[in-house]
Order: C-alpha cells, then structure tokens, then sequence
C-alpha cells in the first residue's frame, strides 16, 4: 500500500497519512513460516541511500534504533527533536512495516520543503532482538 494523494483547499496535492486501520496484524507473527528476509552480511553492506534519500556514505551513520518500533510513534516524535541523526525502526509484523514506511513517505512529502522526516526509516526485521544486539547494534550505533 502506498501513501495517496488529495487536494488540499489550495488545489495543491497533500500526501495523506496512511490509516492505521488498513494495516492491522495480530500480535504474534511467525517470520519462519512464509516469509523470506534478506538480511545483509553487515551493516556496510546495507544500501542505506534507499532509506534515507540524504544519506552519504562514510558521513552519516545511523545511530537510533527502535527495535519493535510498532506503528513509528516514537521515530515520528524524535525525528525532528535530531535532525542530523539517521534513526531506524526495526518491525517484525509486516503490515505494521509497511504502515510505518508509508507514514515515513508521506510525512517526507508534507514536509518537502522543509527536508522533513528524511532521517527516519523503517525496515522488517525479524529476530532482530537477537541478531542486532550481536551485529547492529554495536557497530551502528553510538551507544
Ligand atoms: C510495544 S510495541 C512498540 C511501540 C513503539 N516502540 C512505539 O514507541 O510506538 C512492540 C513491537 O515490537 C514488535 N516486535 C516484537 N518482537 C519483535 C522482534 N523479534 N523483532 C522485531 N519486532 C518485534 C511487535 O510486533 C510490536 O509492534
């Protein structure tokens, strides 16, 4: 699903904010099952300029996680508290993924003008309790 577009009153088109209710998926989820990841050997090999259209390599690295980031609330509330910070939420259900990743869009093309949001991106992630604490973690993070 992706964001959709309205008019606003100015005849200007508005990215709409995706429902939440389009993308409910019960708790449990089993990333075993029918699902296929494809994860990165490490955290170099991961194109990160498809997730933050402002990303320079070698420059910037992304140093928040939300690991279990559920719907996004928390990225969306600290993205513009650090601008220059890249922050990643990591989510095991894939619609909830996909509403946070279509919340990210659309909140980038509300705030076009100002650079809004771009640091701030969702990927599905299983397990990611285990294996980023192990491979993540600490190589992306300034903890
Ligand atoms: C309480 S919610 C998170 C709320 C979110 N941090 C916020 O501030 O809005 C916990 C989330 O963790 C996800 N989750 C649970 N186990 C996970 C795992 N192993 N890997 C990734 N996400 C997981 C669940 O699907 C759920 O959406």
């Amino acid at each position: 699903m992706s964001s959709s577009v309205a008019s606003s009153a100015s005849s200007a088109p508005v990215a709409k904010l995706p429902q939440k209710r389009y993308y409910r998926q019960r708790a449990h989820s089993n990333p075993m099952s029918d699902h296929c990841f494809d994860y990165p050997v490490s955290p170099q090999k991961m194109d990160w300029k498809e997730h933050y259209p402002d990303y320079e390599k070698g420059r910037t690295e992304v140093r928040f996680a939300d690991i279990g980031c559920g719907y996004g609330g928390l990225l969306v509330q600290l993205s513009p508290l650090f601008p220059d910070k890249l922050m990643l939420g990591m989510e095991i259900r894939v619609k909830v993924s996909d509403y946070v990743k279509d919340r990210v869009k659309a909140l980038r093309e509300q705030n076009e003008q100002t650079g809004g949001y771009r640091n701030i991106a969702c990927i599905r992630w299983a397990n990611c309790g285990h294996v980023a604490k192990r491979e993540v973690l600490q190589h992306l993070l300034s903890l």
